[in-house]
């Protein structure tokens, strides 16, 4: 048995600085559970001058790569750079090396974990990356282990910490978007650039990753259909709060006959969904299983505790089977080659907000351009004028998504029809079957 199990961590910001606060504080419980301690023995930065917390006397910092890569005692690679090159390029250089790697990278897992896994086959050495969705959730071990079992049919999640935070405040405090992205920026949990966690991007990267370990067929970034919320306004939350809704950002993959459907937009989701109770910076991931039916995994998506948790977590793993001598954790589960359902196939209800002429007929031609493309109206109501228009909400009962893109076109072209404001997808309650 080996008494100590040496790490390379490549970065040291929020996650890095995150993994040796935990690993300090919880050593004397971690050590037991290994059966070995595990020791950091370099950490690869960018600049070396910076003042750094945490980094104790033993630790190397380096800014070269080799330093790592060629230390035969060090077994784990712990990659939390951040984005594709060069931690790509890095982990790769890593596992053909001999090194397990452990990551919170979903860019590169969502668009080249196929890659990655097949170097790990190949090298035989472990790739674990349970930080990159829903942060300190664990949600890749229960899908790939503890729900396995299952045939898995639904995953729906609110797996962006930035957007659900901002939707809450907009909702419940009325809050402008402006002020509440600021906020969440300023509270640490955007990304640099937030324009991916607001168009949806680091949803659909999650998506990504999900959909494949539930399907157990590969799912790519470029197979999931984004929308962000940079649309959606303090309007459209008060009509939803008021026809019983609350707006989030989901992810949804369903798997069904017609094929694998996954994609990440604003929804109304019935306030008595059990993702409607999630709220600001939490996430949640549902998942319905033909054996299990509907379970939950809720807690902090971001946040450097969290985050490290979920990374730390996988260090464990590897090094218990390094102590005990065992090889071989479940790698990659990707082995069906599912369809894929076209968006435009996709079902569900609609909610349509617009802007019409305040006159007699108005709303007949309405109702006439949904019915001509047979989309059928479960609900309507007038209640405020806008300038000199009438605001008309509508829901759909549910229809395929391209029989609303044409009612949408017939719409655009009456003159009666000033503006749709928006259109949103709606959510059925989490009891319900199609
Ligand atoms: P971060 O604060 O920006 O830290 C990145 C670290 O990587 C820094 O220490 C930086 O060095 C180092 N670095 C970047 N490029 C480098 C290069 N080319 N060579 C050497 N060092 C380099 O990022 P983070 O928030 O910790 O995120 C790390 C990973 O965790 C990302 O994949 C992120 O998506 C994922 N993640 C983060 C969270 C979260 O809440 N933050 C949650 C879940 C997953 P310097 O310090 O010298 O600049
Ligand atoms: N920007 C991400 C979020 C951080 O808001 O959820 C975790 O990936």
């Amino acid at each position: 048995m080996s008494n100590v199990i040496k790490i390379g961590i490549l970065g040291c910001g929020t996650v890095g600085t995150g993994v040796l606060k935990v690993l300090a504080k919880n050593m004397s419980e971690i050590t037991p559970r290994v059966g070995a301690r595990i020791v950091v023995s370099h950490i690869l930065v960018r600049n070396l001058e910076k003042k750094r917390d945490f980094i104790t006397d033993d630790i190397k910092l380096t800014n070269n790569l080799n330093d790592i890569i060629n230390d035969p005692e060090i077994k784990i690679v712990v990659e939390l750079l951040g984005g594709i090159h060069p931690a790509r390029e890095y982990m790769l250089k890593a596992m053909k090396a001999g090194k397990n790697v452990v990551t919170a990278n979903k860019d590169v897992v969502a668009q080249f974990g196929k890659d990655m896994f097949d170097t790990a086959e190949k090298y035989d050495v472990d790739f674990m990356f349970e930080a990159s969705v829903g942060g300190g959730i664990p949600i890749i071990t229960p899908l790939k282990q503890c729900l396995t079992a299952n045939k898995i049919s639904e995953v729906i999640g609110i797996v962006n910490g930035t957007t659900n935070y901002m939707l809450t405040k907009m909702s419940e405090e009325n809050a402008s978007y402006e002020d509440v992205l600021k906020d969440a920026q300023k509270k640490g949990y955007a990304e640099a650039d937030p324009t991916a966690d607001v168009g949806g991007l680091d949803a659909a990267r999650k998506t990504a990753i999900l959909a494949s370990i539930a399907f157990n067929s590969r799912v790519s970034l470029d197979h999931v259909s984004v929308e962000g919320i940079t649309n959606i306004t303090l309007e459209d939350i008060a009509y939803a709060r008021e026809l019983g809704y609350t707006i989030k950002l989901l992810s949804i993959c369903h798997d069904d006959e017609k094929g694998i459907d996954v994609r990440v937009h604003p929804s109304l989701l019935p306030q008595s969904h059990p993702l409607a109770f999630v709220r600001n910076e939490f996430n949640a991931i549902f998942v319905r299983g033909n054996a299990i039916g509907e379970t939950m995994f809720y807690g902090k998506g971001a946040g450097q505790l969290p985050t490290a948790s979920a990374v730390i977590a996988d260090v464990i793993d590897v090094a218990r089977d390094i102590v005990k001598n065992r090889f071989g954790r479940i790698r990659c589960t990707c082995y069906e080659h599912k369809k894929f359902c076209p968006i435009e196939k996709t079902v569900s209800s609609y909610y349509v907000r617009l802007l019409v002429d305040d006159q007699p007929g108005v709303l007949g031609a309405i109702a006439m351009a949904f019915g001509q493309t047979g989309v059928s109206l479960r609900s309507v109501i007038q209640k405020r004028k806008v300038n000199q228009n009438a605001e008309i909400v509508a829901i759909t009962h549910i229809v395929e998504e391209e029989k609303i893109h044409k009612a949408e076109a017939i719409l655009n072209k009456l003159p009666a029809v000033d503006k749709i404001c928006n259109v949103i997808r709606v959510e059925k309650e989490a009891a319900q079957e199609e």
